[in-house]
């Protein structure tokens, strides 16, 4: 049994997506959610900023003493998990192997498709997960770079034109593989997700890697007797480095809760 709380991190709102999982499904635990949103998006940057931001991101959540870490950025798991794990001593999860296994899991045709950001797609992690846990699995991948500038913008709603128009363009050359299953492999991808389904049609499986990733983060908890077993509600905390009132009205939203009074800003410049 382990009271501390659950630090979890991306560059905007796109964590949310892991969040709400870990929330509907270890609802005791407490949560501290960081949104570098003074620095969305992430998924164009190097190598060196994001392992920079990335450490200054779990400098940041490593004050509220968290009993492990969810990289929920789908751009620094595939970019910086061995080194986040080898710089820290407590579990630091990433989103890539547990999507693959989802997906492994789920295609039947063994054509899968994967959308994320540049950086994501340049580093080919998803790939390598996926053709250890499936060899000959054919991988259609695709990087989506106006996705993430369009979801922290409140563009993701079925009927939204814009998004509409875009998620198609992207999707087409995956579509025209003949995948039967889709890793959304940015966890702001989701946001989008019954425009995406829309478009692949009812056949086509997609991966939540925030969900996803948040299920294997409980699995491993428990196996680490490291879940906190306390009865009652776990307080969730946000914090955000630009606006906290931009991010609280969004954040509502698509959590379908009230958190504008837990959420603050921080300068993670300062860690
Ligand atoms: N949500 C993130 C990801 O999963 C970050 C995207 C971005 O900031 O570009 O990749």
């Amino acid at each position: 049994m382990d009271t501390r709380p659950i630090g979890v991190f991306d560059s905007g709102l796109g964590g949310l997506t892991a969040v709400r999982e870990l929330a509907r499904i270890m609802p005791e635990e407490d949560l501290v959610y960081f949104g570098d949103t003074g620095r969305v998006p992430y998924g164009g940057r190097s190598r060196d900023i994001l392992i920079k931001y990335a450490r200054q991101d779990v400098a940041f959540l490593r004050t509220f003493n968290p009993k492990a870490i969810v990289i929920a950025c789908g751009t620094v798991s595939t970019t910086a998990l061995d080194v986040l794990q080898e710089e820290n001593d407590i579990p630091v999860f990433g989103v890539v192997e547990s999507a693959a296994r989802a997906a492994a899991h789920v295609t039947k045709n063994d054509r899968v498709g994967l959308i994320g950001t540049r950086a994501s797609i340049r580093s080919g992690a998803y790939e390598r997960a996926l053709s250890s846990l499936r060899p000959g699995v054919n991988v259609t991948a695709r990087a989506c770079p106006l996705l993430v500038p369009l979801v922290e913008n409140g563009r993701f709603r079925p009927g939204d034109s814009v998004a509409e128009t875009v998620a198609a363009e992207y999707l087409a050359p995956v579509k025209a593989a003949g995948v039967d299953t889709l890793i959304l492999g940015c966890t702001h991808y989701p946001l989008m997700k019954s425009i995406m389904g829309d478009y692949m049609g009812p056949d086509v499986t997609l991966v939540d890697v925030g969900e996803q990733c948040a299920r294997w983060v409980k699995r491993q908890l428990e196996l680490d007797a490291l879940r906190n077993e306390r009865p009652g509600a776990g307080r969730h905390r946000y914090f955000v480095s630009d606006s906290a009132e931009d991010f609280a009205s969004m954040a509502c939203l698509f959590l379908q809760e009230d958190v504008a009074g837990e959420v603050g800003q921080v300068d993670i410049t300062a860690y």
